[in-house]
Order: structure tokens, then C-alpha cells, then sequence
């Protein structure tokens, strides 16, 4: 065995030259590794006793892509197109052997080889779109020629990945190996040079395209109609498929420098800056300060839950989803019915569209235990309750669970504004109480905020991390204050809205105005999809705040077709003149001028605050760090990941000064933070 760097061996089994790359955790294509590459293609090319060529990796993968952590720094090291011509031009057969999945750089480098095997778990795909990116070494080019242009359009626009078996149909591998994967790979090499198979280079076949520019130009036309809602706002997808499409209709080498021009406007744009943001801002949120990652977790192998409302019932599926055993607890059994029945119809749902088989419903129903008995959850190892938000109800059923809850069980709470430790003073084990906020619908929305109390013990967190990911959430710890991170912003965001709207917006432009910047719905389309009377009782209510008088008038949003918008029978949407008049005439008795405002303050007040907000939660110390802010805004409030979430823009976009500035004239108390930065 050579080490040709730190990173990359080269040995040789018999004529056979076998290049290692060994750069955990995921084998990315660091300057290190590129050179490593080059080295060893340059000693083969140089070494006439060698007949045949396997790339393979060492550790958890195949190369997952290009190194992310070296976009927007300076450039180092030989250059990835330098070493894939070295690969695609080797003088004799190279193999890439491929297990776990081979990603972005990692796949195009893959497409440089003559031949590809891999074993029956490998995953192929080209991601990039995710990050704001498109393949930009020869991805755009090489895929099509082999799964075809429609198929390559569908990958790289979505970043969905190929299995073995799909990629073994569409000629992406010739062979699937059984047994260990370098011993095939070198067998299928030696096969390969024993019966004198080509040098095929995936650059000179055009054969798979699909079609020529004018017979494919109604597939992208219809590609591109098909997915205009999904791509709204990004500037990705697009430039992919205009790629796909110079795959198509020019010769290779032109075709790749179609690719390297949109490559590089791509990459110096704010969208990817943003998006790759989000990639490390996501496995940072994961960390947690001052804890040891390798600290001994607790057991959770069955879970209870309080509550078969709509929270409860999402959260429960979450477990069930992946084998975890629920028990779940109501007080009458007409709702116990109702809850479970819901979770089977979602599941039934799921199964009919296809997701899994009709025995996958009853597997995952048959771990649910429904009861009316809050002592059956004794032995559950984590107990998540999900009642209404009522501080005196929490306090009780808390105060229960713990003469109920088997030592050293984990006792959340779902509440998303009280306060954890009030809560976690009502047992005799405040160390084993926490926040576990889940956003709704709970089987869905990848956010999980987990609120640290003042007495949670460490383990207590790192397990509530720990099974939020197993169950497919991004967890970010909170400090216990009111609202957590997300509805503390959100509630600032709300109280200019419902300003703006007396002062003389219209909700139409208020929510015009945050979808325009990418939010998947504004603040009152969301107030009538939740239903404006939660909370909400005729005989309680005193008429004094605009939503008073919308549900005294009958108003109830989308669920009675009537709110802040008249809904049809499609739910289609126009502004509701009746809600117009309750606001102005609201407005008017509280002696509210209304005047003409513009999109642009609309967007400021909206916006600003939300980011003075979070300046003031780190403040406080409530978020690690900003960027755990921005993953809560991403992943459960709709904030566009093509803007990085509030503290990203704030500090990237619409600048920290001039918010604070803004802020200002507004007359509001601004965060320090918010001048000094984060
Ligand atoms: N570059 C740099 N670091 C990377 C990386 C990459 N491409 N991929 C993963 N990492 C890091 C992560 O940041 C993480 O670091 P940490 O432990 O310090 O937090 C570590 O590797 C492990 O990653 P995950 O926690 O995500 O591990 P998983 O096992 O859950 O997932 C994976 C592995 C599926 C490979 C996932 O990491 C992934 O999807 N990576 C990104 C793949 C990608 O987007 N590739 C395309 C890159 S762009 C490109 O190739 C451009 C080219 O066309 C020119």
C-alpha cells in the first residue's frame, strides 16, 4: 500500500491498482483529496504494469459530494475537473466501486469512470439544487446521456436519489455486487480487461438523451409548467434544467461550459450562500453547549402521550412511524375514538397513495394503545402531554404523572408558550421535565423546539435531541421564555400586522406582501386556516379586538368559508368585504387614520421586529445561536430557505444597521446585539 497523502492509497492487486479514499466522515472532495486523487492517477498513468483501475472509499460512503466547507474560499489544490480528466482519460479501465451513497461531486466523479459497480444499499444523486447549486462538474452534462434528459431533469431539480436497483436498470451501474465490494469491483475489473471492453466514456454517447433538442422542447415546456409552484422563488431549479436542456442541444464540451457559467452565477449568489447556510446550520442546531456528545443516553422504547387532539394524535404517529410503542391517554372515550380514528384514516391515506402497504397500517396501529387511564403510562420511558393550553390543567396532570411515571422516565410538555419550569415545579423531579414543542401537523413539520428548564438534567435534553431526530425532527433547544424562540418572533410579527391592518393596509397586502418574499402563506390566510375563534367564545367575548368582532359577525375563517377572505367550494380566496368593514370600522372608532402604505413598510414592520426579537433571545441566551433561530423559522413557520431565515437576512440581506436604524424611527427599544452583531 502507497499512502499518496493522508487521504488516498494506492495498492495494487496484481495488475489491478486499487485507489482508496479515506476522508471521514464522508469522503467529501477536499483539496486533500483531489491531490490525493491526481497523485495516484498520475502514478498509474506512469505504470505500465497496471491493466485496470478501482476507485473505491473507505468508512461510512462513497465521496458525498463536493467539500461544502471550501465554497467561497479561495481555491486550493488540483481542481476537480483536472482530476475527472485524468480518471475519464486513464489509459486503462477505471471502476468507481460505490457503496452508501455517492452524491453531487461524488456521483459526477463516479460518471468520469469507464464502468460503475456498487453494492445493493448504494444511493445515487446530485443534491447540489438543495444547496443552491447546480452539478457543476459535468453533472448537468453526463447524467442525461445515461438516465436520459427527462429523468435527469426530474434528479437534479428535486436532488431525489436513485437506488441500485433503478440505477442498475438505467445503465447507471453495470453491476450490483454481492459479498464484499472491493474484491467485486477488482473481479469485474479483471473482467473487464480480460475480455477487452472499451474505455466507454459517458461524454461521447448521446445515444440515451431521449431525443434532440426539438422533440424533447414539450418535455422541458411541461417540466417546467408541472413544477412552477414547487420552484417559486428559487433560482436553482431553473438553472439546472437550462443546463439539461444544453445537454441536449450542443455538443458536450459547449454544453459544459453552459454548466460552468450558471455554476458560477449560482454560486455567487445570495440563494446558495443561503442555502448552504442552512445545510451546516441544520447539523449545528444538533450541538449542544456544554454537552458531551457521547454522553450515555436514556432508554426509549415505548412512549406515552396525553392527549388524541390533533397534536396529540400527530405526535404519536411520529413514534409509531418508526416502531415505537404509544399509549395514548384521553378523558372521555368518544375523543379516545375520535383520535385513533384519525390516525388510521392518515395512515390508510398514506397507504393508498402508495407510501406503504396495507400491513404497514396495521403494524403501525397494532403498537398504538389507546385508554382513559393516565396510571397505564407507568411504564412508559417518555411521557409527551398534549393538552390544551391551560397552566392550572399542565400543572395537575403533571403533578399526577409524577406519582404515575416510573423513575427516571422523561415528562414533556407540548406547550408552546408556558412556562417549562411552572411545570416542571409541579413534580418532585423537575430534572426529568422539558419541552418537547411540536409544530402542527405534528406527523409532518420537521421542527421539534425542545425547551430546557432550569433543572433539566443534561441526559434528559441529549435523549429529547436524540428521539427527535430518530423520528425524522430537527431539534433546537430553547431556554424557557414566553413563546420559545419561534411564536416569541412570530408574536412580533402578528402584533405590526394587525396594526398595519387599522392603519390602512389592506390583510390582502399584508399577506401579498410576505408571500412575494417567499413565505408559503401570510399571517391572516393563516389566521383563517387555524379558524379565527380558537379561543374564541360568544359568551366571553367583549368585542374589543378586530378578531372579536369578525367571529361575533359570524366570521370564522376557512373552516365556515367566511374570515379575513370569502372562501368557494375550492377554497379559491377573495378579501372578504364584510371583515373590510369591521376593520374600518373599527379603525375608525379608535380614531385610526388610515393612510396608503406602501409594500416596502408593510415588509419592514413585518420583518424587523421579528429580527430585533431574535437578537434579543440571544441576548438572553434563550438560542445557542442565531442560526438555531434561522432553523426554527425554515422548518416551522415557512421562512424561505432561499433566504437563510431572519438572522442570516438580517445580517447578509437587509442588513443589521439599517434594521436597527429602522427600529429606531419606529420608536422601538433596540437589542445591542442587533448594532454589535451576533
Ligand atoms: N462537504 C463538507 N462537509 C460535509 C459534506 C460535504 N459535502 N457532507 C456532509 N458533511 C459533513 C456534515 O456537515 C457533518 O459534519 P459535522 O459532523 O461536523 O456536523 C458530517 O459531514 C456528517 O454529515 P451528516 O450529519 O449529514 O451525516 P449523515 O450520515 O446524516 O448524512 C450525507 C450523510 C447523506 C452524505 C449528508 O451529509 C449529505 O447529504 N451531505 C451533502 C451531500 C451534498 O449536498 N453533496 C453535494 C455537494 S455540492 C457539490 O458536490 C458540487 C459539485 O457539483 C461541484
Amino acid at each position: 500500500m502507497t499512502a499518496i497523502n493522508t487521504v488516498v492509497d494506492l495498492r495494487k492487486d496484481g495488475d489491478i491498482a486499487v485507489v482508496t479514499i479515506d476522508s471521514p466522515p464522508v469522503n467529501a472532495l477536499s483539496a486533500d483529496v483531489r491531490d490525493g486523487l491526481a497523485g495516484a492517477f498520475a502514478a498509474i498513468a506512469g505504470d505500465a504494469a497496471v491493466k485496470g483501475v478501482v476507485l473505491v472509499c473507505a468508512g461510512r460512503t462513497f465521496i458525498a459530494g463536493a467539500d461544502i466547507s471550501e465554497f467561497g474560499k479561495p481555491p486550493r489544490g488540483a481542481s476537480l475537473h483536472a482530476v475527472q480528466d485524468a480518471m475519464e482519460g486513464a489509459p486503462v479501465p477505471v471502476i468507481a466501486a460505490i457503496h452508501g451513497t455517492a452524491l453531487g461531486g461524488g456521483l459526477e466523479v463516479a460518471l468520469c469512470a469507464h464502468y460503475r459497480v456498487s453494492d445493493a444499499k448504494a444511493k445515487f444523486g446530485l443534491p447540489e439544487v438543495k444547496l443552491g447549486l447546480l452539478p457543476g462538474a459535468g453533472g448537468t452534462q453526463r447524467l442525461p446521456r445515461i438516465v436520459g434528459a427527462k429523468k435527469a431533469v426530474e434528479m437534479t431539480t428535486s436532488g431525489a436519489q436513485m437506488n441500485a436497483r433503478d440505477a442498475l436498470a438505467a445503465g447507471l451501474v453495470d453491476e450490483v455486487v454481492d459479498g464484499d465490494l472491493t474484491t467485486g469491483a477488482v473481479a469485474f475489473a479483471r473482467k473487464v480487461v480480460a475480455e477487452g471492453r472499451p474505455l466507454k466514456k459517458v461524454r461521447d454517447d448521446n445515444s440515451k438523451l431521449g431525443g434532440d433538442a426539438a422533440s424533447l422542447a414539450p418535455m422541458f415546456a411541461d417540466f417546467r409548467k408541472a413544477n412552477a409552484r414547487a420552484f417559486n422563488g428559487f433560482e436553482a431549479p431553473e438553472a439546472n434544467i437550462k443546463c439539461i436542456e444544453a445537454a441536449v442541444a450542443l455538443p458536450f464540451e459547449e454544453g459544459m461550459r453552459v454548466e460552468r457559467s450558471e455554476f458560477m452565477k449560482l454560486m455567487g449568489g445570495l440563494q446558495s450562500a443561503a442555502q448552504r447556510h442552512v445545510f451546516f446550520a441544520e447539523r449545528q442546531a444538533a450541538k449542544i453547549d456544554g454537552l458531551d456528545p457521547k454522553a450515555e443516553l436514556l432508554p426509549v422504547r415505548s412512549v406515552g402521550i396525553i392527549g388524541a387532539g390533533t397534536m396529540g394524535g400527530g405526535i404519536a404517529m411520529n413514534f409509531l412511524s418508526v416502531g415505537i410503542p404509544v399509549t395514548i391517554v384521553e378523558t372521555k372515550q368518544e375523543a379516545l375514538d375520535r383520535g385513533v380514528a384519525v390516525i388510521r384514516r392518515n395512515y390508510e391515506n398514506s397507504a393508498r397513495k402508495g407510501r406503504f402497504s396495507s400491513e404497514e397500517v396495521e403494524a403501525r396501529m397494532g403498537r398504538l394503545t389507546p385508554t382513559l387511564a393516565l396510571e397505564d403510562l407507568g411504564q412508559a420511558d417518555l411521557i409527551i402531554e398534549a393538552v390544551f393550553e391551560n397552566m392550572d390543567i399542565k400543572k395537575q396532570i403533571f403533578g399526577r404523572l409524577d406519582a404515575i411515571a416510573k423513575p427516571g422516565a422523561i415528562l414533556a410538555s407540548n406547550t408552546s408558550y408556558l412556562n417549562v419550569d411552572e411545570i416542571a415545579a409541579s413534580t418532585q423531579r423537575p430534572e426529568s421535565v422539558l419541552g418537547m414543542h411540536f409544530f402542527s401537523p405534528a406527523n409532518v413539520m420537521r421542527l421539534l423546539e425542545v425547551v430546557r428548564g432550569a433543572k433539566t438534567a443534561p441526559q434528559v435534553l441529549a435523549t429529547a435531541m436524540a428521539i427527535g431526530k430518530q423520528i425524522g425532527k430537527i431539534g433546537v433547544v430553547s431556554g424557557v421564555c414566553h413563546g420559545f424562540i419561534g411564536n416569541r418572533m412570530l408574536g412580533k410579527r402578528q402584533e405590526q400586522a394587525n396594526k398595519l391592518i387599522l392603519e390602512g393596509a389592506r390583510p390582502s397586502d399584508v399577506d401579498r406582501v410576505l408571500t412575494d418574499f417567499g413565505f408559503p402563506m401570510g399571517p391572516f390566510q393563516m389566521a383563517d386556516l387555524a379558524g379565527l375563534d380558537i379561543g374564541w367564545s360568544t359568551e366571553t367575548s367583549k368585542g374589543e379586538t378586530v378578531r372579536d368582532r369578525l367571529c361575533e359577525a359570524g366570521l370564522r375563517g376557512q373552516k365556515n368559508s367566511h374570515g379575513f377572505y370569502d372562501y368557494d367550494e375550492n377554497r379559491n380566496r377573495t378579501p372578504s368585504p364584510v371583515a373590510e368593514k369591521i376593520i374600518d370600522d373599527y379603525a375608525a372608532e379608535k380614531g385610526i387614520n388610515r393612510r396608503q402604505i406602501d409594500d416596502q413598510e408593510i415588509l419592514e414592520r413585518c420583518l424587523y421586529p421579528m429580527v430585533n426579537e431574535g437578537a434579543k433571545i440571544l441576548d438572553e441566551g434563550m438560542a445557542q445561536r442565531a442560526s438555531d433561530i434561522d432553523i426554527v423559522w425554515i422548518n416551522g413557520y415557512g421562512w424561505p430557505v432561499y433566504r437563510g431565515g431572519p438572522m442570516f437576512w438580517a445580517e447578509h440581506d437587509a442588513g443589521r444597521e439599517t434594521i436597527a436604524a429602522a427600529l429606531e424611527r419606529m420608536g422601538m427599544d433596540v437589542s445591542p446585539r442587533l448594532k454589535a452583531g451576533w
